[in-house]
């Protein structure tokens, strides 16, 4: 039997995710090093914005705590298209994990992948930019050999894109997906518009919400919808549809016109509670109703409709029941008929999107050696 090959790691950004993915790393590696017949992983290289950690020679980072050996590192960072020529001479096949969300790095992929690199990725940019960039990735892919895989780009680790690509791919015909795809969403109206009880007043809400770190800086950033939007993009693209860009599609922005522009997010917070009435008012309707609000997405892939924004669930939908900050995602397929396959669960996290991404490493690896 041939000996197994080396296979090179290197890894983009290690904030959040990416020090979760570290460990994981770690984890896989010791296992795999157990096994004779498995390939050997060799993380080579780790940066971040201003700081870098690699071995010239391409020998393997010592294990143990590298993010803590990345902040104390002294080499000079390489510019990006440095760190592709450096992963393009490695002596054995590699494999690239973006753990940032740049779209500077999401640019590069299909030079990447063009000189052999595969990618592994939970970075939404290069998936829901423009549709040029989504053929470029997939196109030099498919002529190099080199893998490209993004589970947690959507829904985190729940299994949403590999459930999408295989209904896909062996036949079935998807009609619908919807759901709600934001935790910090999720989270907001959970609480604003619970099935039982009354909820507090919106702004009180996304004070909380921001309070309990469920959303970004800025809250604007999460209640503009763009990220469900580009989640969104990413799906109907897997589906079939051919989605110019995150914008290209009716998305609903929950930020009042009057604060769109104020200077910060505190200011935002503080001002808020002046346009409770308007929430309060679609929270009412509902219930008169008999429903709850939801900030949902959804694509109708027969009439190649995509739309992100509030709609009203009876309260025994599962979409009106889902809890905390929980992401669920239907499909409605041909095959599935009237009940919906449905994925749920923790749609953010370091531990879970690092799952995403490490489970998307070891299907490269597979497929590679
Ligand atoms: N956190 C979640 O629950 C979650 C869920 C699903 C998907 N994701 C996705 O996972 C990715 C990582 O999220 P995160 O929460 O880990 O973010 P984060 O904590 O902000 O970490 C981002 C990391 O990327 C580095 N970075 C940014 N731009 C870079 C560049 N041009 N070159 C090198 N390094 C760069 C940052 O370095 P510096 O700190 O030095 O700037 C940092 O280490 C994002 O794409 C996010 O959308 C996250």
């Amino acid at each position: 039997m041939p000996a197994p090959k080396d296979v090179y790691i290197a890894v983009i950004g290690a904030g959040g995710v990416g020090k979760c993915f570290l460990s994981q790393l770690e984890v896989i590696s010791k296992r795999l090093s157990a096994n004779p017949a498995s390939p050997t992983l060799s993380l080579i290289l780790v940066s971040r914005s201003k700081m870098i950690l690699y071995s010239p020679e391409y020998v393997a980072l010592p294990h143990g705590d590298i993010s803590t050996k990345l902040a104390a590192s002294t080499q000079e960072p390489l510019p990006l298209p440095k760190i592709i020529d450096f992963l393009a001479a490695a002596p054995s096949k590699v494999i690239l994990v973006d753990n940032t969300s740049s779209q500077d790095v999401a640019d590069q992929y299909p030079q990447v992948l063009s000189r052999g690199i595969s990618i592994v990725t939970p970075n939404k940019k290069a998936f829901s930019g423009s549709y040029k960039l989504w053929q470029d990735i997939f196109a030099a892919a498919a002529s190099s050999g080199a893998k490209v895989y993004h589970e947690s780009s959507v829904g985190a680790g729940l299994p949403v894109i590999s459930t999408l690509k295989d209904l896909v791919d062996t036949g079935d015909s998807v009609t619908k997906i919807e759901g709600v795809f934001s935790g910090t969403m999720s989270f907001l109206f959970n609480s604003f518009a619970p099935t039982e009880g009354s909820g507090g007043k919106w702004s009180a809400e996304v004070k909380k919400a921001k309070e309990l770190g469920y959303t970004e800086p800025d809250p604007r950033d999460d209640l503009n919808g763009l990220d469900v939007a580009r989640k969104l993009t990413i799906l109907a693209r897997l589906a079939g549809l051919q989605v110019e860009s995150p914008t290209s599609f009716p998305v609903q922005s929950l930020i009042p016109k009057e604060l769109e522009s104020v200077g910060s997010g505190d200011e935002f917070l503080q001002r808020l509670p002046e346009f409770d009435a308007q929430m309060e008012e679609t929270k009412v309707a509902a219930e008169k109703e008999g429903k709850v609000v939801r900030f949902v997405g959804s694509i109708d892939v027969a009439k190649k409709e995509v739309k992100v924004g509030l709609e009203k669930f009876d309260r025994s939908h599962p979409i009106a029941a889902l809890k905390g900050s929980d992401n669920i995602i239907s499909f409605y397929t041909k095959r599935y008929g009237a009940n919906p396959l449905i994925v749920q669960g923790a749609g953010a996290g370091g531990e879970v999107t690092a799952m995403g991404v490490t489970a998307d490493l070891l299907k490269v690896l597979e497929r590679l050696t």
